[in-house]
Protein backbone atom coordinates (compact mmCIF):
# COMPACT_ATOMS: atom_id res chain seq x y z
CA UNK A 1 0.00 0.00 0.00
CA UNK A 2 1.52 3.51 -0.45
CA UNK A 3 2.06 6.01 1.76
CA UNK A 4 1.52 9.47 1.89
CA UNK A 5 2.50 12.73 4.08
CA UNK A 6 -0.44 15.24 4.46
CA UNK A 7 0.97 18.48 6.07
CA UNK A 8 -0.92 20.03 9.00
CA UNK A 9 -1.59 23.14 7.56
CA UNK A 10 -1.80 24.64 11.37
CA UNK A 11 1.64 24.49 11.95
CA UNK A 12 2.15 26.90 8.44
CA UNK A 13 3.28 30.21 8.53
CA UNK A 14 -0.82 32.05 7.92
CA UNK A 15 1.04 35.12 6.91
CA UNK A 16 2.47 33.20 3.76
CA UNK A 17 0.21 30.37 3.26
CA UNK A 18 0.67 30.60 -0.74
CA UNK A 19 4.29 30.12 -0.55
CA UNK A 20 4.04 27.35 2.37
CA UNK A 21 1.41 25.98 0.35
CA UNK A 22 3.91 26.23 -2.94
CA UNK A 23 7.23 24.60 -0.60
CA UNK A 24 5.18 21.39 0.01
CA UNK A 25 4.41 20.76 -3.31
CA UNK A 26 7.92 21.30 -4.29
CA UNK A 27 9.06 18.73 -1.55
CA UNK A 28 6.64 15.78 -2.09
CA UNK A 29 3.83 16.35 0.28
CA UNK A 30 0.90 14.43 -1.22
CA UNK A 31 -2.16 16.17 0.65
CA UNK A 32 -2.92 19.56 2.48
CA UNK A 33 -4.35 18.59 5.87
CA UNK A 34 -6.62 21.11 6.79
CA UNK A 35 -7.90 21.35 10.74
CA UNK A 36 -11.16 22.97 11.43
CA UNK A 37 -11.96 23.43 15.31
CA UNK A 38 -15.00 25.23 17.06
CA UNK A 39 -13.62 25.60 20.22
CA UNK A 40 -16.65 23.33 21.89
CA UNK A 41 -15.99 19.85 20.56
CA UNK A 42 -12.14 20.35 21.62
CA UNK A 43 -10.56 23.59 23.46
CA UNK A 44 -9.15 25.17 20.70
CA UNK A 45 -10.29 27.74 17.72
CA UNK A 46 -8.66 27.42 14.34
CA UNK A 47 -10.17 28.28 10.89
CA UNK A 48 -12.40 27.23 8.23
CA UNK A 49 -14.00 27.94 5.34
CA UNK A 50 -12.72 31.43 3.71
CA UNK A 51 -9.22 29.92 4.16
CA UNK A 52 -10.07 26.59 2.86
CA UNK A 53 -11.86 28.32 -0.39
CA UNK A 54 -8.43 30.64 -1.08
CA UNK A 55 -6.23 27.88 -0.80
CA UNK A 56 -8.47 25.72 -3.26
CA UNK A 57 -8.00 28.36 -5.77
CA UNK A 58 -4.07 28.18 -5.12
CA UNK A 59 -3.08 24.27 -5.41
CA UNK A 60 -4.55 21.48 -7.07
CA UNK A 61 -3.20 19.21 -3.87
CA UNK A 62 -5.60 17.42 -2.15
CA UNK A 63 -7.52 18.88 0.41
CA UNK A 64 -7.85 16.70 3.46
CA UNK A 65 -10.07 17.93 5.85
CA UNK A 66 -10.68 17.26 9.43
CA UNK A 67 -13.44 18.30 11.29
CA UNK A 68 -13.27 18.41 15.11
CA UNK A 69 -16.59 20.26 15.32
CA UNK A 70 -19.70 19.15 17.18
CA UNK A 71 -22.04 19.55 14.44
CA UNK A 72 -20.20 18.23 11.45
CA UNK A 73 -23.73 17.16 9.41
CA UNK A 74 -24.73 20.59 9.13
CA UNK A 75 -21.49 21.70 7.18
CA UNK A 76 -20.41 19.12 4.91
CA UNK A 77 -22.45 21.14 1.71
CA UNK A 78 -20.39 24.22 2.68
CA UNK A 79 -16.76 22.98 3.15
CA UNK A 80 -17.80 20.19 -0.15
CA UNK A 81 -18.39 23.62 -1.98
CA UNK A 82 -15.25 25.45 -0.70
CA UNK A 83 -13.23 22.23 -2.00
CA UNK A 84 -12.70 19.85 0.39
CA UNK A 85 -11.48 16.28 -0.83
CA UNK A 86 -11.58 14.25 1.96
CA UNK A 87 -13.63 15.45 5.12
CA UNK A 88 -13.08 13.12 7.86
CA UNK A 89 -15.35 13.66 10.99
CA UNK A 90 -15.24 12.91 14.75
CA UNK A 91 -17.87 9.76 15.65
CA UNK A 92 -17.71 10.94 19.04
CA UNK A 93 -19.60 14.29 17.42
CA UNK A 94 -23.38 14.21 17.73
CA UNK A 95 -24.25 13.62 14.06
CA UNK A 96 -25.48 10.58 12.64
CA UNK A 97 -22.48 8.66 11.26
CA UNK A 98 -24.08 6.82 8.23
CA UNK A 99 -26.00 10.21 7.43
CA UNK A 100 -23.17 11.94 7.64
CA UNK A 101 -20.71 9.46 5.15
CA UNK A 102 -24.06 9.75 3.00
CA UNK A 103 -23.71 13.23 2.69
CA UNK A 104 -20.17 13.77 2.13
CA UNK A 105 -20.52 10.84 -0.88
CA UNK A 106 -23.27 12.72 -2.39
CA UNK A 107 -21.25 15.29 -3.03
CA UNK A 108 -18.26 13.16 -4.84
CA UNK A 109 -15.83 13.61 -1.83
CA UNK A 110 -14.02 10.62 0.03
CA UNK A 111 -15.70 9.92 3.22
CA UNK A 112 -12.92 9.47 6.89
CA UNK A 113 -14.34 8.71 9.91
CA UNK A 114 -11.96 10.06 13.00
CA UNK A 115 -11.27 8.85 16.47
CA UNK A 116 -10.20 10.32 19.84
CA UNK A 117 -7.05 8.33 21.71
CA UNK A 118 -10.11 7.04 24.18
CA UNK A 119 -12.19 5.69 21.06
CA UNK A 120 -11.45 1.44 20.61
CA UNK A 121 -11.14 0.69 17.35
CA UNK A 122 -14.46 -1.75 17.23
CA UNK A 123 -16.50 1.82 17.02
CA UNK A 124 -15.72 2.34 13.48
CA UNK A 125 -15.98 -1.55 12.58
CA UNK A 126 -19.48 -1.35 10.95
CA UNK A 127 -18.85 1.31 9.11
CA UNK A 128 -15.55 0.47 7.34
CA UNK A 129 -17.06 -0.77 4.51
CA UNK A 130 -18.54 2.59 3.68
CA UNK A 131 -15.70 4.86 4.61
CA UNK A 132 -12.28 6.00 2.52
CA UNK A 133 -10.14 6.27 4.99
CA UNK A 134 -10.11 5.96 9.10
CA UNK A 135 -8.26 8.81 10.97
CA UNK A 136 -6.77 7.49 14.16
CA UNK A 137 -5.90 10.05 16.54
CA UNK A 138 -2.30 9.66 18.35
CA UNK A 139 -2.72 12.55 20.55
CA UNK A 140 -5.80 14.19 22.39
CA UNK A 141 -7.34 16.36 19.49
CA UNK A 142 -6.99 20.37 19.77
CA UNK A 143 -3.28 21.22 19.22
CA UNK A 144 -0.15 20.71 17.32
CA UNK A 145 3.28 19.82 18.50
CA UNK A 146 1.58 17.36 21.34
CA UNK A 147 3.97 13.75 22.12
CA UNK A 148 2.88 10.26 20.52
CA UNK A 149 0.58 8.37 22.58
CA UNK A 150 2.56 4.91 21.87
CA UNK A 151 -0.67 2.62 22.93
CA UNK A 152 -2.35 4.01 19.58
CA UNK A 153 -0.09 1.31 17.55
CA UNK A 154 -1.91 -1.41 18.91
CA UNK A 155 -5.31 0.68 17.66
CA UNK A 156 -4.11 1.01 14.13
CA UNK A 157 -2.63 -2.85 13.80
CA UNK A 158 -6.69 -3.73 15.08
CA UNK A 159 -7.67 -1.44 12.19
CA UNK A 160 -5.72 -2.44 9.44
CA UNK A 161 -6.41 -6.61 10.35
CA UNK A 162 -9.91 -5.89 10.44
CA UNK A 163 -9.84 -3.69 7.22
CA UNK A 164 -7.83 -6.49 5.57
CA UNK A 165 -9.95 -9.24 7.03
CA UNK A 166 -13.48 -7.55 5.42
CA UNK A 167 -11.30 -7.16 2.41
CA UNK A 168 -11.43 -3.59 2.33
CA UNK A 169 -9.16 -0.69 0.66
CA UNK A 170 -9.77 1.41 3.32
CA UNK A 171 -6.76 4.02 4.40
CA UNK A 172 -5.77 4.68 7.56
CA UNK A 173 -4.33 8.13 8.61
CA UNK A 174 -2.54 9.31 12.03
CA UNK A 175 -2.85 12.72 13.08
CA UNK A 176 -0.31 14.03 15.98
CA UNK A 177 3.25 13.77 17.14
CA UNK A 178 4.16 11.87 13.79
CA UNK A 179 8.13 12.22 13.43
CA UNK A 180 11.15 10.13 12.00
CA UNK A 181 10.85 7.36 14.79
CA UNK A 182 7.24 7.26 15.62
CA UNK A 183 6.01 6.95 11.52
CA UNK A 184 7.89 3.91 12.07
CA UNK A 185 5.56 2.47 14.56
CA UNK A 186 2.53 3.64 12.86
CA UNK A 187 3.66 2.31 9.30
CA UNK A 188 4.23 -1.26 11.07
CA UNK A 189 1.32 -1.06 12.20
CA UNK A 190 -0.65 -0.58 8.75
CA UNK A 191 -1.10 3.26 8.63
CA UNK A 192 -0.23 4.87 5.50
CA UNK A 193 -1.76 8.60 5.67
CA UNK A 194 0.40 10.36 7.82
CA UNK A 195 -0.04 14.36 8.96
CA UNK A 196 2.54 15.77 10.56
CA UNK A 197 2.65 19.50 11.49
CA UNK A 198 5.35 20.50 13.58
CA UNK A 199 7.83 17.70 12.25
CA UNK A 200 7.37 18.70 8.74
CA UNK A 201 7.39 22.57 9.19
CA UNK A 202 10.34 22.81 11.35
CA UNK A 203 12.73 20.25 9.34
CA UNK A 204 15.64 22.36 7.94
CA UNK A 205 15.16 19.49 4.79
CA UNK A 206 11.18 19.59 4.15
CA UNK A 207 11.62 17.07 1.16
CA UNK A 208 14.05 14.82 3.64
CA UNK A 209 11.26 14.59 6.24
CA UNK A 210 8.77 14.08 3.81
CA UNK A 211 10.86 11.02 2.65
CA UNK A 212 11.77 9.81 6.43
CA UNK A 213 7.62 9.86 7.36
CA UNK A 214 7.09 7.90 3.73
CA UNK A 215 10.39 5.70 4.16
CA UNK A 216 11.41 6.55 0.84
CA UNK A 217 14.92 6.96 -0.12
CA UNK A 218 15.62 10.54 -1.68
CA UNK A 219 17.77 10.01 -5.16
C1 LIG B 1 -4.39 18.09 16.41
C2 LIG B 1 -4.44 18.15 14.90
C3 LIG B 1 -3.20 17.73 14.20
C4 LIG B 1 -1.96 18.52 14.48
C5 LIG B 1 -0.76 17.68 14.16
O1 LIG B 1 -5.70 18.21 16.89
O2 LIG B 1 -5.52 17.34 14.43
O3 LIG B 1 -3.44 17.69 12.79
O4 LIG B 1 -1.90 19.72 13.77
O5 LIG B 1 0.37 18.39 14.52
P1 LIG B 1 1.74 17.70 14.97
O6 LIG B 1 2.24 16.89 13.80
O7 LIG B 1 2.62 18.85 15.31
O8 LIG B 1 1.42 16.81 16.15
ZN1 LIG C 1 -5.88 16.84 12.27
Amino acid sequence: MKNYVSASVLSANMLNLGSEILKLEKNGIDMLHFDVMDGIFVNNITFGLPILEQVRKATDITLDVHLMINNPAKYIKRFAEAGADIISFHIESESNAIETINAIKDFGIRPAIAIKPSTSANAVFDLLPYLDMVLVMTVEPGFGGQSFIPNMVDKIRTIRSKITELGLDVNVEVDGGINGETSAFVRNAGANVLVSGSFLFNANDMAAAANALKDEKLC
